[in-house]
């Protein structure tokens, strides 16, 4: 090879190395907890190769990306390990462990975008993973790791969604999972998934902040593999989903991409693939990337008002949207730094603006669950404050299908949900617009045809 820079190998890039966030050190082999040896910060994984990346690697990787499409191997009809040059790569490809992830759609929405005071609303609707939320594009890969590792064992401390969709990937590697969850805090869907997967589900009576202490002392105490999102590895999955939705976009870079903040990996990983996408010559220019939290679970917006992204401010989390009901995100550090690199901000919303964004978005034929509605209702938000304008290019990520949480949607509906600080028969009044109850009816035609034009009554 000559001068210059050298072409990256468009094989997977086996040559990664597990960085510690803060002080740099390499993990050779990172410990049970993923915490640095040295100091105790959070790992990530680095591809030192990358620095020698061409613009020609670039094109050459959309181009290969795109031509997988066509392909039927396994590896190329997921759509995270289509993306495997940018993945840490597996000793062999038949560790991999696939259930069709990723491949997610990219809808318009143009009610919300119209109720918004925007041209043009997308949304990625990451809830139409395998089951049925964004969880999945992480999990294929590092469940692989795990079966690569030989654990017997894989487990999760969990609001619902991540449990879920290890116990459906541990189930098809055929390793045995444990799952530890707030008694009484999980979404029927999701707790009727681990069990049918048949994960071992351990409700405690606890939150979920309890749940990761407990199973910090289990991993501990038995060589059981952590699958919660301070496994690098499973960021590395996520990040799939921005390299997606940027070839969906055929490259043209959005101006705000805005996601919900919970225990802060995903607007980690969005952010990693972003800055990473730069780095290969994918796009030349990055969106700001936003989080959005529930205000009783506003431990980010709290640590970038109070102490400028310092120090993480803990919260005692209180929402109904369960899957971010999380005070102490493990993923903080990371996601300060996505939001400086982005240019992006942080927002929190109220219980009600959840709820009434929720049916929103259902409004357009999409539907999504209670976390993944913030997306909305801090858009209103940042529209309102001049953060985002009526032209700009805006993508929502819907972490969660509609279906994981019915109770939700149907105590909406029914008009008997009740949400913190606000009164229900206020909360009903500001909510009546959306609100479909269902009807009971005799069983004939004429009374049907009574509620169809009473309907049409009210539409006119
Ligand atoms: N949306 C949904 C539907 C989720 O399930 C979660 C997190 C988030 C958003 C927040 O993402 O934690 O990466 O900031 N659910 C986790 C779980 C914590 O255990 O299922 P985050």
């Amino acid at each position: 090879m000559g001068e210059g820079p050298q072409p990256i190998t468009i094989t997977a890039a086996l040559d990664h190395s597990v960085r510690c966030i803060s002080c740099g050190e390499i993990s050779p082999s990172p410990a049970s907890d993923f915490r640095c040896f040295a100091c105790g910060d959070l790992l990530e994984i680095d591809f030192p190769g990358w620095r020698l990346a061409s613009v020609e690697d670039g094109t050459k990787l959309k181009r290969l990306w795109r031509e997988r499409r066509l392909s039927n191997h396994p590896l190329d009809t997921s759509g995270v390990w289509r993306f495997r040059e940018v993945l840490p790569g597996l000793e062999q490809w038949s560790n991999a462990v696939t259930l069709r992830e990723g491949n997610t759609p990219l809808f318009e929405l143009p009610r919300c975008a119209h109720a918004v005071g925007l041209v043009r609303l997308l949304a990625k609707h990451q809830g139409m993973n395998p089951t049925g939320s964004f969880k999945d594009t992480g999990m294929t890969v590092a469940i692989s790791f795990a079966r690569q590792r030989k654990f017997a064992w894989v487990a999760c401390a969990s609001t619902g969604n991540t449990s879920a969709s290890m116990a459906a990937y541990a189930a098809r590697a055929g390793l045995r999972s444990l799952v530890l969850i707030p008694e009484g805090k999980i979404a029927w869907g999701k707790l009727s998934q681990s069990l049918d997967y048949g994960a071992l589900t351990c409700q405690l009576r606890t939150d979920f902040d309890g749940c990761v202490r407990v199973l910090s002392e289990v991993i501990r105490r038995y060589p059981v593999y952590l699958l919660n999102s301070v496994n690098p590895y499973r960021l590395e999955g996520q990040k799939t989903a921005a390299i997606e939705l940027l070839e969906q976009l055929d490259w043209c870079v959005p101006d705000h991409i805005i996601v919900p903040g919970g225990n802060l990996g995903n607007s980690s990983a969005l952010g990693k693939a972003l800055v990473e996408m730069q780095q290969l010559g994918l796009i030349s220019t990055l969106p700001k990337l936003s989080v959005i939290q529930a205000d009783g679970a506003n431990a980010l917006y709290r640590t970038m008002r109070e102490k400028q992204g310092r120090e993480l401010v803990a919260v005692e989390a209180e929402t109904l949207a369960t899957a971010i009901r999380i005070g102490k995100p493990a993923s903080w550090k990371k996601s300060v730094r996505v939001l400086d690199a982005t240019g992006g901000c942080v927002e929190q919303v109220s219980e009600a603006e959840i709820a009434i964004a929720k049916a929103e978005i259902g409004s357009d034929g999409v539907g999504c669950e209670p976390a993944s509605a913030v997306t909305l209702a801090g858009l209103k938000k940042l529209v309102k404050n001049g953060f985002v304008h009526a032209h700009d290019s805006v993508v929502l990520m819907l972490t969660g299908h509609l279906l994981k949480d019915p109770e939700y949607a149907i105590r909406f509906h029914r008009g008997d949900l009740s949400v913190p600080h606000v009164a229900d028969a206020e909360f009903r009044q500001l909510t009546a617009s959306q609100r479909k109850s269902p009807v009971a009816l005799g069983a004939s035609a004429d009374s049907v045809l009574r509620a169809l034009e009473a309907q049409e009554k009210r539409d006119a």
